[in-house]
């Protein structure tokens, strides 16, 4: 039989390090995920979860090993891969004065696919339109970016990420640092009204509670080497929680666990 066992894996890192001068990031890291996947990287701030995105979509050099990503070697100049990428970044600093709508930032996803100096047709617009009504923020369309609350923003780095209609979809944090209905309401979006089965799905972050019910695949990164790869109901367990996060004042709350038992 001549099946490719490989053919089933749409990303992957092999042996891949990167080191920030003598800091090492990302240590040996070698992970496959496969095509309609939603995983789950969860690990303690520092453990190498950004880093590994970075390195996923060309935006970090790695020193060693090798990343490809529907065939393709990521880089920051191979924009016909990065397209077919959407990052929604860990949440930054926007100067308020920052003179793009929220629409014109969503539309910015539809501009990425295009490639630069193409204008938008009136069906991108829908696209950018429709998208903003089914994330709940057309009203906000014409804000200045930097005039909008965090769980806004947030919506907005979503939006802007599914008009870019790519197979593979990489969240940063997307609950970090907004006030807890939005991150009720970004929790929901991803949970129920976003069919992720349609993409490839990696999913950061470093809070339990964060997690969404459904993904099929947890990935705990400790000290930039992946500490455990498995399903959900075998690695959130009190035990291997406690022992990620070095039990260090984290608690596995009742909450938590009952949330995810019914898998
Ligand atoms: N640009 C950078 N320069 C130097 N060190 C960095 C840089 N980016 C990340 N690091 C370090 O690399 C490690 C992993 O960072 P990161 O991937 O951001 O972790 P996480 O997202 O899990 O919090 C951390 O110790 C961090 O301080
Ligand atoms: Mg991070």
């Amino acid at each position: 039989m001549s099946r490719d066992v490989f053919s089933e894996y749409i990303v992957s890192l092999k042996n891949v390090s990167v080191y920030y001068n003598s800091h090492t990031a990302l240590d040996d890291i070698t992970l496959s995920f496969r095509r309609g996947e939603f995983t789950v990287i969860l690990g303690p701030n520092g453990s190498g979860k950004t880093t590994l995105l970075k390195a996923l979509c060309g935006l970090c050099k790695f020193q060693k090993g090798s990343v490809k990503a529907l065939g393709q070697s990521p880089s920051s100049y191979n924009f016909l891969l990065r397209r077919k990428i959407a990052h929604v970044a860990q949440v930054e600093f926007i100067d308020p004065k920052l003179p793009i709508t929220v629409r014109e930032s969503v539309a910015t996803g539809r501009a990425g696919v295009l490639g630069l100096g193409r204008r938008l047709s009136k069906a991108d617009w829908e696209l950018v339109d429709n998208t903003l009504e089914w994330i709940g923020i057309s009203h906000l369309a014409n804000k200045p970016l930097g005039q909008i609350s965090g769980g806004e923003r947030q919506k907005t780095s979503i939006a802007r990420a599914l008009v870019q209609q790519a197979p593979i979809l990489l969240l940063d944090e997307p609950t970090a640092s907004i006030d807890p209905n939005a991150q009720r309401d970004i929790l929901d979006l991803i949970e129920h009204k976003i069919n992720i089965h349609q993409f490839t799905t990696l999913y950061v972050t470093h809070e339990l509670a964060m997690i969404p019910n459904r993904c099929d695949r947890i990935v705990m990164l400790r000290n930039g080497k992946v500490w455990a790869d498995g399903k959900p109901e075998e690695l959130l367990v009190e035990e291997k929680l406690t022992e990620l996060y070095g039990g260090n004042g984290f608690c596995c709350s009742g909450k938590f666990s009952a949330h995810h038992i019914h898998h």
